[in-house]
């Protein structure tokens, strides 16, 4: 009789009776990503058997019950991926309630809270949900300190997670006042994505990928995100951030730290997140000479745009792990808003054999991005091993061919989660793993420090290119994966 080689898969956790709520209710991230979003979860039957779910803004903002399930509503019909009908819609909108809170005024919050904890019943675990700007952040904290409302309850923290060594400490310290660590989850939506949790598997699961992945095999790295949108609108927003800090110290170096860490003890939240922060620590301090900074032309006449900008739409780094696994392999990030694609891919190229028994004009074809792994975590994302084979016929003559695995004609899509839903629902069941912690945040900036004191003239590039030509020297003797000849 054949023994079954796997054990039966675990259930998926469930997580415990709660109230959560929402700070920047009102919001943009709440319209577009958390109402729909926690909406998804109980459509997927991964919502918590009780729960009750608070809005909250500013007394100025302020919503009654029955406004803020129409807003609840008009969120998830925009932005959701299922409509809001059916007796599930019916129990979610019905687990919503609002209270507004200001430092002076927080008793509409704590009684929304107090009722909401006894129509949950027992004791629920708290959730807060902290989608406000940065300005509110100190504030909104040291009220949930104040009321007592922070008692055992659990934090989640949109970033920016600070602009620099010194703020992000401050952040930290003014979190710390009032949350310890292990109650502070600070989400990087990227993170959340499916690719994240493949990129461990593929590694780690697998006896073909681990072995090569070193400085012995693989040559060089690129993490690259283009984007095809622009600012949208936010140059309020992104005047003050840019690229860098929008995208590279929040979600490339974020990927980065699961690409190159060290395989964990076990997949637990302490050993991940250990291993992420020992990649950070071995990050060497950015040069400036190896970052190009750009900005699409047309940006300084985006309306709220400083018609003398140095802000940075466009980032491209080559970055270096000062550990035993990377020494000396280049890891190559790009990130920009009106480029050619949108976008997300890790690349990892592979050495070629030492030595070249094929002649020369046996690769005529071939333009050196054979011999590469390619992740595109596109939601659903793929897997593509790209080599050399031989080109049927008389002679001896090397074509490229692809190994893909996608993930669309693989698996079924239904039971996937996006970013936020996955990092919502891992915030729920109390799991961090996939969130940021404070140490390995302050490495970030301490890395970025030399940059950020003395960042590079910004170059212009076209929209719908791929960034200034500058960054063709960046990668030398490499070359970019993207464009790729799909
Ligand atoms: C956000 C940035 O965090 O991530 C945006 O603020 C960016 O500027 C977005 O467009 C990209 O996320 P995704 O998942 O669409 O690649």
């Amino acid at each position: 009789m054949t023994q079954p080689t796997q054990p039966a898969q675990s259930p998926q956790p469930s997580p415990a009776d709660h109230v959560i709520v929402l700070f920047g209710a009102t919001g943009d991230l709440a319209r577009r990503k958390l109402l729909p979003g926690l909406f998804h979860l109980a459509k997927a039957g991964l919502m918590p058997r009780r729960y009750r779910i608070v809005g909250s803004a500013p007394a100025a903002e302020a919503l009654s019950d029955q406004d803020f399930r129409a807003h609840a509503r008009q969120a998830v019909a925009e932005f959701g991926r299922s409509r809001p009908e059916g007796p599930v819609w019916q129990e979610f909108e019905s687990a919503l309630s609002f209270g507004s809170a200001d430092p002076a005024a927080p008793e509409p919050l704590v009684e929304a809270v107090r009722a909401a904890e006894q129509a949950v019943g027992g004791t629920p675990r708290r959730l807060f949900h902290l989608a406000v700007p940065p300005v509110a952040f100190t504030s909104v904290i040291e009220l949930l300190g104040a009321t007592g409302l922070a008692q055992d309850a659990r934090v989640i923290v949109e970033k920016p997670f600070g602009t620099d060594l010194a703020s992000a400490r401050a952040l930290n310290g003014t979190i710390h006042a009032v949350f310890d660590e292990s109650r502070v989850f600070r989400i990087d939506h990227f993170l959340g994505k499916e690719a994240v949790d493949n990129i461990l598997a593929l590694r780690f699961a697998n006896g073909l990928f681990e072995p090569l992945w070193n400085r012995e095999h693989i040559s060089h790295v690129q993490i690259d995100v283009p984007e095809q949108i622009d600012i949208q609108g936010r140059a309020h927003f992104f005047e003050g951030t840019g690229t860098f800090r929008d995208m590279i110290v929040t979600h490339l170096f974020q990927l980065l730290g699961f690409v190159a860490m060290e395989p964990p003890v076990v997949l637990d939240a302490q050993s991940l997140r250990d291993e992420q922060v020992k990649v950070f620590r071995s990050l060497r301090p950015l040069d400036p000479a190896h970052v190009v900074r750009g900005q699409y032309t047309g940006y300084r006449a985006e309306p709220g745009v400083d018609p003398a900008s140095d802000t940075e739409t466009f980032a491209a780094l080559r970055v270096e792990i000062d550990n035993w696994r990377w020494a000396g392999v280049p890891f190559l990030l790009r990130s920009g808003k009106a480029l050619a694609e949108g976008r997300h891919v890790v690349t990892l190229g592979l050495r070629e054999p030492v030595l070249g028994m094929f002649p020369l004009n046996a690769r005529a074809a071939v333009d050196g991005r054979s011999n590469e792994l390619v992740i595109d975590f596109a939601d659903p994302g793929s897997i593509t091993a790209r080599f050399l084979v031989k080109e049927p016929g008389p002679s001896m003559r090397l074509a490229e061919a692809d190994m893909v695995f996608g993930y669309r004609s693989s698996f079924t899509a239904d039971n996937s989660l996006e970013g936020y839903e996955h990092l919502l629902l891992e915030a729920m069941l109390g799991d961090q793993s996939f969130f940021t912690r404070s140490d390995g945040i302050e490495r970030l900036w301490e890395v970025s420090s030399p940059l950020l004191d003395a960042p590079p003239a910004v170059e212009p590039y076209a929209p719908g290119t791929w960034g200034p030509d500058s960054i063709d020297a960046l990668a030398a003797p490499h070359r970019w994966h993207l464009p790729d000849r799909r």
